[in-house]
């Protein structure tokens, strides 16, 4: 887990919230927390990235086997990105050192990126810099391949998950199913099964199935409150109204999905005002207690 945070990280840089204050103080039990994004390997050695966060150049120092192995190289086989909130591509273009890069996205988010886009040229500057693949939910799974052609090992299908549009494209395009995407990825060495939902407005039948088959569940856990924003007086949106289905309440995902899956399931995009960060909260205790998990930025498992 290269960072478990919503955007903003925690803290953000312009919040003073009770969290954001006790994070750079240290009189709060909570970790510091960059922006979401996840590095997936089958052999160890080539590795895929899940969101290509605005910390990226940060967090691929952060773990070492993300170094380069010769003077021009990169362990990065390829980037996954689940929707085209700035906080989930903003990475991509900080990835401009003239490496070709190879992204996996729905058409939606592809075209929402580059299309009208003046500093994606930074990408473009030669002919195979960056190479598009597209994911479409409901299609057959598809293995992207290594950097020099070589299976990966790796599966991987898009999953439909109820989303929007990012917030600087809103009003400007209708939304549609593709906005929003979750992964699931399959090893092809162990069988294991992981799936991705970074962002989640509701839950549907196929997300049901897809967690319930899964190893390991990665999951919304942006807000504990629909109204945690309103009641901070740091905002006037509802978590719904951001397409976060939010963690608490009777309706909260917590409650709904229970022990879904068949092992760990775990908190991520983590927004800095979410209670569950405190590790002496009762929210943090009400998840731990229903057998999920907070990511936190460094935490390494093996599926
Ligand atoms: C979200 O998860 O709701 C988005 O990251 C919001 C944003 O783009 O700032
Ligand atoms: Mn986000
Ligand atoms: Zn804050």
């Amino acid at each position: 887990m290269l960072g478990s945070a919503a955007g903003g990280g925690f803290p953000q840089w312009n919040c003073g919230c009770a969290n954001c204050r006790g994070v750079r103080d240290g009189t709060l039990s909570a970790r510091a927390r960059t922006q979401e994004s996840l590095a997936v390997s089958s052999d160890g050695q080539s590795w895929f990235l899940l969101n290509a966060s605005p910390e990226i150049r940060a967090q691929i120092e952060s773990f070492p086997p993300l170094h380069p192995g010769a003077p021009r190289h990169s362990p990065i086989a390829g980037l996954l990105i689940t929707n085209g909130d700035l906080d989930h591509c903003l990475g991509l273009l900080s990835l401009r050192e003239s490496q070709p890069l190879a992204i996996y996205a729905t058409e939606r988010v592809r075209r929402g990126f580059t299309e009208g886009n003046a500093l994606y040229a930074t990408l473009e500057r030669f002919p195979g810099q960056a190479t598009w693949h597209t994911l479409s939910p409901g299609r057959a799974a598809l293995e992207p391949p290594l950097a020099d052609g070589r299976p990966s090992g790796l599966t991987v299908e898009a999953i439909a998950v109820p989303g929007q549009p990012p917030l600087h494209l809103r009003g400007r395009v209708e939304p549609s199913a593709d906005d929003n995407v979750g992964f699931e990825i399959r090893d092809r060495r162990t069988g294991g099964t992981l799936v991705y939902l970074s962002g989640v407005a509701a839950p549907t039948p196929a997300l049901r199935q897809a967690l319930g088959r899964a190893d390991c569940v990665f999951f919304d856990g942006t807000f504990w409150a629909s109204d945690e924003l309103i009641a901070l007086g740091l905002g006037e949106r509802r978590a719904e109204d951001m397409a976060h289905w939010p963690i608490g309440g009777p309706e909260g995902s917590l409650a709904t999905l229970g022990r879904i899956g068949r092992g760990r399931r775990i908190f991520i995009h983590i927004n800095n005002t979410n209670p569950i960060l405190r590790e002496d909260s009762p929210e943090r205790a009400a998840v731990t207690a229903a057998g999920w998990e907070v990511a936190h930025d460094g935490l390494e498992l093996e599926i």
